[in-house]
């Protein structure tokens, strides 16, 4: 069975991301949506959260798996027994970072591929902080988010209010 490992930070997961899991859940047989959580960001929704909001986002796609994990990629890719990791690439910019992790876990896993996917030209400029500054803003970003994504923004921007009522 070939098996890839979609890792991120997923906070929240955009269409931008839904768009690389429907055009490689077609390459692979299965693929694991690794949910880490990164220490050097300030999250807004739990990892818990974010999987669960990835899970609902992605019923429509039938060999999608989501997890949550921490640790070091490349041992949890083992873990799986996974053949590839699967990246988006948006623009140039992202192209040296993904360079660099993905010669770092050749070097610890020499038989895994990383997989690069070109996002779709109209998710090019999206990223996860962008939709939650728009949204937690008042701004709307039902064009970039699964719906289930903007309901779970609001929720956020409602209790972040009445915290600061309270
Ligand atoms: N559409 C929309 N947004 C996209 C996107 C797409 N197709 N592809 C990437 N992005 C955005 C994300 O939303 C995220 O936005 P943000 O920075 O505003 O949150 C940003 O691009 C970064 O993407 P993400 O995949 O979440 O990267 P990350 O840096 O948080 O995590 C890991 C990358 C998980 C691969 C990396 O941190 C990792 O491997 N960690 C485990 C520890 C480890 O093994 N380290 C390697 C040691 S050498």
């Amino acid at each position: 069975m070939k098996l890839a490992v979609y890792p991120g930070s997923f906070d929240p997961v955009t269409n931008g991301h839904i768009d690389i899991l429907e055009r490689t859940s077609k390459l692979f047989d299965k693929i694991v949506v690794a949910v880490i959580h990164n220490v050097s960001k300030q999250a807004l929704f739990t990892p818990q959260e974010r999987a669960d909001l990835i899970r609902e986002s992605t019923k429509h796609l039938p060999n999608i798996e989501v997890e949550c994990f921490s640790g070091l990629l490349a041992d949890y890719v083992s873990g799986k027994h996974a053949c590839a990791i699967i990246r988006g690439l948006r623009t140039v910019i992202d192209f040296e970072y993904e360079m660099q992790m993905a010669m770092w876990n050749r070097v610890l896993i020499p038989n895994l591929e990383t997989i690069f996917v070109m996002s779709d030209s109209k998710y090019t400029f999206v990223s996860s902080s962008g939709v939650k500054e728009a949204a937690l803003l008042g701004g709307n970003v039902s064009s970039l988010v699964p719906e289930v994504v903007e309901r779970g923004l609001l929720a956020k921007l409602t209790i972040i209010r009445q915290n600061k009522e309270g």
